[in-house]
């Protein structure tokens, strides 16, 4: 079979490694992908979904996995659907669980799945007078997709009408800040789970952890993700009330709403003194969990994908390594905010990836015969092994045998495991 991967990050990477080491897998196509990715895979820019549509029939690729949310929400499913084309991925209907979250909040409001207490607010004179007889701190969210970066904690009424303001009336996120959540702070640890779901039925994956701030110790601003790893030890006794209690009502919600959701539903829990809570749902697979979930999946891919198109998924039972995984990201020089690009990215020539040490691209392009730096998130390493803390030298080990000027990085990635 032939697939498509939709996506230019190194999510998108590790998705088309899987599919890659799949029996069932001839031809692995990504587009956009990025010239890191384009050593090992064949890419191709399809800009527009008319375009994606012509080069799946005209290179008849079997089925088309869409790897970030942008897409989802921009309805690209149902366009090619509607061409009698295969997609992994929800509707644009059922991608609201992420790309609104006020409508993420009333599903799980309506279906009882365990969440912070909220309100939500389209007139910024009805958010202010809320927020004046607030307890504090409290979480301020932009309705729409925000790139991850529409969420913000305040701490007193000042900050809060700073950032109701600048949502709501600058509109700082665009249309997204149109309507805003306003959440109780919840304390606990975080994890996040996928459930490949064909809308009816779903199977959990393995727990992991991303790791969102710039700075070790969880210090400084949020970036798209610095680091992750899996499987989380402590939260396993948690996965039956997940199953349960989050995705199985969550599902129906979706279902009983018209919104069937069929492909990867992220679920980013906060484990508080009550029990696992939903932070945010995501409509697909998470970046960087991603690459270090799938490194660990024994099943083939090909047959979870297929599973999902053929509503199969009561049929499939994964299996796992039996290893840790961590990632550890490189990212570029001043980032989240604004930063360094064009910067040389060196390799030395004993990182050997027959060890199952592997570097994902993301934010880099060719100039000649190098690649250089070109987005915030650069690349990133993964390796596996039997404990954490052997995997975590592991992956350190390879990841200092990349290197570039300003080269941005996490040193405690999967420390919160050995705790
Ligand atoms: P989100 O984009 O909704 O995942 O939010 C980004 C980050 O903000 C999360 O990973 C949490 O660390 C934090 N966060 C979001 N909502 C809450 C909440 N209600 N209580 C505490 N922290 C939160
Ligand atoms: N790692 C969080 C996300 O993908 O949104």
């Amino acid at each position: 079979m032939k697939v498509l991967v939709v996506g230019s990050g190194a999510r998108e990477h590790a998705i088309a490694e899987a599919f890659q080491k799949s029996s069932k897998i001839d031809k692995v196509i990504i587009s956009p992908g990025n010239d890191g990715i384009a050593l090992e895979f064949e890419t191709i820019s399809l800009p527009e979904f008319v375009q994606i549509r012509d080069f799946v029939n005209a290179n008849k690729i079997d089925f088309v996995f869409i790897g970030p949310e942008q897409p989802l929400a921009e309805g690209l499913t149902d366009y090619l659907q509607k061409h009698k084309i295969r997609v992994v991925g929800p509707s644009q209907k059922a991608a609201r669980i992420e790309s609104s979250k006020a409508f993420a909040k009333e599903i799980m409001q309506k279906s009882n799945v365990p969440t912070a207490s909220y309100r939500s607010f389209t007139k910024h004179d009805e958010a202010l007078k809320y927020l004046q007889n607030c307890s504090y701190p409290q979480v301020i969210k932009a309705d729409g997709l925000a790139a991850g970066k529409g969420v913000i904690i305040v701490n007193n009424l000042e900050d809060a009408k700073d950032a109701i303001k600048e949502m709501m009336l600058d509109e700082v996120f665009g249309n997204a800040g149109n309507q805003v959540v306003i959440e109780e702070f919840m304390v606990g640890w975080e994890t996040s789970i996928f459930a490949f779901t064909d809308g009816e039925n779903f199977v959990s994956t393995i727990f992991s952890q991303d790791h969102k701030a710039i700075y070790d110790g969880d210090k400084g601003p949020n970036t798209g993700g610095m680091g992750a790893y899996a499987p989380i030890d402590k939260a396993v006794s948690y996965k039956e009330f997940v199953d349960q209690k989050v995705f199985t009502p969550v599902l129906k919600a979706m279902r009983d709403e018209n919104s069937i959701f069929r492909g990867v539903l992220y679920a980013g829990l906060m484990i508080t003194k009550d029990g696992p809570k939903v932070v945010e749902f995501n409509c697909r697979f998470g970046d960087p969990e991603t690459q270090v979930v799938l490194p660990l999946l024994k099943t083939d891919f090909a047959d979870v994908c297929l599973a999902i198109l053929d509503n199969k998924i009561e049929e499939l039972k994964l299996e796992w390594k039996d290893a840790y995984a961590v990632n550890v990201v490189a990212a570029s020089e001043g980032y989240p905010g604004k930063y360094r690009k064009g910067d040389t990215i060196k390799i030395s020539s004993d990182f050997e990836s027959n060890t199952g040490a592997k570097v994902y691209y993301s934010g880099v392009k060719k100039d000649g015969a190098s690649l250089v730096t070109s987005g915030g998130r650069v690349c990133s390493v993964t390796t596996h092994a039997d404990n954490l803390v052997d995997t975590i030298t592991k992956t350190y080990t390879y990841f200092s045998k990349i290197d570039f000027t300003g080269k941005t990085y996490r040193s405690d990635i999967g420390q919160k495991g050995l705790l």
